[in-house]
């Protein structure tokens, strides 16, 4: 969440010029980080609430639903408080077959009607009354729908399918002008033009802002590649006369010609389609040369959220707000945790929580340290049948690295550490995290560990070669 107030800093001061021909559009996968959320009051709900409602108050036009939002189920999508937050979704039904979100809306801009659907991948786990409906059986019958609403619209669709799929829709689509996409996947993607549509994403979770910038023409087809299309187009021409004449010498020698008739035929049949398609690119562009733009032109960039930005700061005021919230949940939980904490195996003297404990609020660098070896150094052990072997276990696990208590690194605590400690984990880097758990902004944890944390693990006996500039690298916890 750190980011999130420069982000919309960002974007206001982005979109000021342009108050009124601007949209501003996500294709969804904003509110969660993990595909499944639990029932019941927690931060991480909390925070997509936070996020929706700072959306809603600088005017989002329309969000698509990714499967990271429906995390929480689709009645969290739906409650009173969120009713009014511009989701669309095309491919959300309910078990009549009935879309249960808007499937389309309509804007107009530079005097253009814009209109925007969306379509959402399937999510892990969802409830047996929705349905996410496959793009193919959707597309079929809404796109003609789209077409009538106006005589030249212009159609965008927000999408976090696969960019193999996203690349299909946009190859039988032409009609679809502009395909954003946002796959978990994928990073910033330069716009690419797949016959009229142009397809391109912003890297997730807010690093990048995506701006682009369109001047309508009169027609809805995009100027710019114009001449590179009938260039592919011509390459293709040349391999298809190639390929026939390849084909029908060997017919003709052939005793079998009617192997390869159809074939021959097909070939003919493409070639008239992509001289009739070259022609057409350019009477195109012979009248665009002769009279105003007739063509849709963009201009695109991709701008990187800085540190240095300043906090928007009704943003900032609502986030004071969530982190109130937040502290008021952790602290009524936490007692009882503390009583079954106070209880062996974690020891007397340990101020040590485990990393499920931490994940609760951090579950970006969590998911990251689980794709460490660290997270598995314990395994590693396990898997020589050394795991109960007291000179192995002392850099393979979760210990106080400061406690000069030799409870902790006595036989009795090292035998029966709990799950959550068999692992080299956070605490190891980031020092014991009881008080930070229960109070985070009082009681600070280390940010970056220094190099005599990790020497007390990498010693010369056990990495000859630890140089801590380099090491450190693959292990840091991304930001936010
Ligand atoms: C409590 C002991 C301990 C501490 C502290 C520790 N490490 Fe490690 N580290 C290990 C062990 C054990 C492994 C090997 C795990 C395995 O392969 O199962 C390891 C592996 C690594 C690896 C290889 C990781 C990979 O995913 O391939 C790197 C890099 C590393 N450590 C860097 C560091 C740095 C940098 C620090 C200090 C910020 C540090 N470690 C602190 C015990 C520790
Ligand atoms: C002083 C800390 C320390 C002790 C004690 C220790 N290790 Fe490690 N071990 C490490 C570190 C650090 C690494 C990672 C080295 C690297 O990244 O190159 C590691 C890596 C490993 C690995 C994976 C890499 C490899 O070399 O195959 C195995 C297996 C391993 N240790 C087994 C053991 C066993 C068995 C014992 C007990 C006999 C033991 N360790 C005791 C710190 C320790
Ligand atoms: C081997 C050491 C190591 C381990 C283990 C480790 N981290 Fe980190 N962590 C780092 C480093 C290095 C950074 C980067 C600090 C920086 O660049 O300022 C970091 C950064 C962080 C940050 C601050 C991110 C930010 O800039 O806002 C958090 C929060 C965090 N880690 C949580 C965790 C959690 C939770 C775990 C366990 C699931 C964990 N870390 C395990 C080394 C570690
Ligand atoms: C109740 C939620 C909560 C829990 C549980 C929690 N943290 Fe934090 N953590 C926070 C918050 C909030 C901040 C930011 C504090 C600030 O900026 O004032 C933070 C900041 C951090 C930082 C950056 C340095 C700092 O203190 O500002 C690290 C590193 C960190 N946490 C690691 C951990 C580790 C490791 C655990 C588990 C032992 C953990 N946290 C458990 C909420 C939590």
């Amino acid at each position: 969440m750190g980011g999130l107030s420069k982000k919309i800093f960002q974007i206001e001061s982005l979109t000021d010029q342009h108050k009124e021909d601007k949209l501003l559009l996500d294709s969804g996968n904003l509110l969660f980080k993990r595909p499944s959320v639990a029932a019941g009051p927690s931060q991480e709900r909390l925070t997509a609430q936070t996020i929706m409602q700072i959306y809603q108050n600088i005017g989002y036009d329309a969000v698509g639903i990714g499967p990271l939002d429906m995390a929480a189920g689709i009645d969290f999508l739906q409650t009173e408080a969120t009713k009014d937050f511009p989701w669309i979704s095309a491919n959300i039904l309910d078990d009549h077959g009935q879309p249960l979100f808007p499937q389309w809306i309509n804007k107009e801009v530079q005097g253009v009607q814009v209109i925007i659907t969306a379509l959402s991948a399937p999510p892990k786990n969802i409830s047996p009354a929705v349905k996410v409906a496959p793009w193919e059986s959707i597309l079929p019958e809404l796109m003609p729908r789209l077409t009538k609403e106006s005589k030249t619209p212009f159609i965008i669709l927000l999408s976090t399918l696969s960019t193999e799929e996203n690349r299909l829709i946009a190859e039988q689509y032409p009609t679809i002008n502009l395909l954003l996409g946002a796959n978990q996947h994928q990073r910033n993607a330069s716009p690419r033009l797949i016959n009229n549509t142009l397809v391109t994403q912003t890297e997730k979770q807010g690093q990048y802002q995506g701006l682009l910038e369109i001047n309508f023409g009169k027609q809805r087809s995009w100027g710019q590649n114009r001449e590179k299309q009938i260039a592919d187009l011509q390459n293709r021409l040349g391999s298809l006369n190639w390929q026939l004449q390849r084909l029908e010498k060997k017919s003709a020698k052939s005793a079998s010609k009617e192997k390869y008739s159809r074939t021959i035929e097909r070939l003919h049949k493409d070639r008239e389609e992509i001289t009739a398609k070259i022609t057409s690119l350019q009477e195109a562009m012979a009248q665009e040369q002769s009279s105003d733009i007739l063509t849709d032109q963009y201009k695109y960039r991709f701008i990187g959220l800085k540190k240095n930005l300043p906090n928007d700061a009704n943003t900032e005021k609502i986030l004071q707000n969530l982190n109130q919230r937040i502290r008021q949940l952790h602290k009524r939980p936490r007692k009882s945790q503390n009583t079954a904490n106070s209880k062996a195996p974690f020891a007397p003297g340990h101020d040590l929580v485990g990393f499920r404990v931490c994940e609760s609020c951090h579950p970006t660098q969590t998911e990251f340290w689980q794709t460490t070896q660290h997270a598995n150094a314990y395994t590693t052990l396990a898997k020589k049948e050394k795991n109960l072997d007291l000179e192995c276990l002392p850099c393979h696990v979760t210990r106080n690295l400061f406690s000069t208590n030799h409870q902790d690194l006595s036989k009795e605590t090292l035998l029966s550490l709990p799950r959550e400690l068999q692992s080299v984990g956070c605490e190891n880097c980031h020092g014991s995290g009881k008080k930070h758990s229960i109070d985070p902004e009082r009681f600070k944890m280390i940010r970056l560990p220094g190099k005599n944390i990790c020497l007390i693990c990498h010693t010369p006996e056990h990495d000859d070669n630890f140089e801590y500039e380099t090491k450190i690298v693959p292990i840091s916890c991304p930001a936010e």
